[in-house]
């Protein structure tokens, strides 16, 4: 069938993707009709593959000159990372009646947009403007245990009993997830990145919390605005700044962050529910030896092709 569910959040396939239902019609008007210009950045992640973490990153790094990361103002203090760099699908999904066209238009460049959409299914004028394209995905293990999680955290109130881990776990190596196949993602975006290593920028949140200076440090000079000697000199340093504004435990503790809301009328979920534990491996903690070693082994087989392996670096 092309509809499935997982807790309340209903899934649907559309050209070989499955989407949240409510994200569909908007992902395509996105698709059809979103104008990228060179200058802009489009954010590219599998959900729960740290998003939040890589918004917080790239708005510090990009906007250092106007805020400065030491500084108590700094917009990442009272405000969510969601919040500071949106998600261009629920741009969409907030107009779906008049096209947000103006909206986007208003808004200053360098834009910092984020989506999860599938690289086919990105508008043709991303990949045409040259623009700049930050992937993160992680281990799928550690996403879908995420993934469940936020799915029961995000619950209404009194809806009915959670998917049981393991049947969340079938449903995910069947390749059913919003915006997955997981694999089919990590495939589009690896290859883009291959192909056109100047404009797309392929990350992996394990690689990104084993060494989060060197990675901003990379991320900026990808992004045209690499660190000075100067800018890296002073204090702790600039990227060491950033990285420490936008640690787990910094962020978990602004209050936008802990009270703050995510979403509109139709699936509305406070902010602290994109802050779990940030670890490595908690798939260990959920997952039999047999599990991991089932969704290791579809992982590579559907990957293989591709050239990219999440055992190892790619
Ligand atoms: P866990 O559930 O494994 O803890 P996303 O932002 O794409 O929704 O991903 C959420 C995951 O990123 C969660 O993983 C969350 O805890 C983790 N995360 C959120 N903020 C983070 C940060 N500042 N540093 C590291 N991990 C972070």
């Amino acid at each position: 069938s092309s509809e499935k569910a997982i807790g309340d959040l209903r899934l649907r396939k559309y050209e070989g993707f499955w989407y949240l239902e409510h994200l569909l019609a908007p992902t395509l008007a996105m698709r059809d009709t979103f104008v990228a210009r060179p200058t802009d950045i489009i954010l590219a992640t599998t959900p729960k593959s740290g998003t939040t973490w890589l918004k917080a990153l790239v708005f510090c790094v990009v906007h250092r000159g106007r805020h400065a990361p030491a500084d108590e103002r700094h917009p990442l203090l009272s405000s969510s990372p969601h919040d500071a760099v949106p998600f261009l699908h629920s741009i969409y999904e907030n107009h779906l009646s008049a096209p947000p066209g103006p909206l986007l238009e208003e808004m200053p460049s360098p834009r910092i947009l984020a989506v999860h959409t599938p690289f086919t299914a990105l508008p043709a004028s991303v990949p045409e403007s040259a623009c700049r394209v930050v992937y993160l995905c992680r281990d799928p293990k550690d996403v879908l245990v995420s993934l469940y999680h936020y799915i029961d955290k995000i619950r209404p109130e009194g809806s009915g009993t959670m998917t049981p881990f393991a049947e969340a776990f079938d449903l995910f190596c069947d390749g059913v997830v919003a915006f997955g196949p997981m694999w089919d993602n990590m495939a589009g975006y690896w290859k883009e990145s291959v192909a056109r290593p100047e404009e797309v920028m392929f990350l992996r949140y394990e690689d990104l919390k084993e060494d989060t200076v060197g990675t901003v440090r990379r991320l900026a000079a990808f992004l045209g605005c690499p660190f000075t000697d100067e800018e890296e000199a002073g204090g702790s340093g600039a990227a060491a700044e950033i990285v420490a504004l936008c640690s787990m435990d910094k962020m978990r503790s602004v209050q936008a962050n802990r009270d703050g809301t995510h979403g509109n009328g139709g699936s509305c979920f406070k902010n602290s529910a994109f802050f779990r534990k940030g670890e490595v491996g908690d798939w260990k903690a959920h997952m039999t030896p047999e599990m991991a070693r089932r969704l290791d082994a579809i992982v590579e087989e559907k990957l293989r092709e591709s050239g990219l392996s999440m055992i190892g670096n790619p």
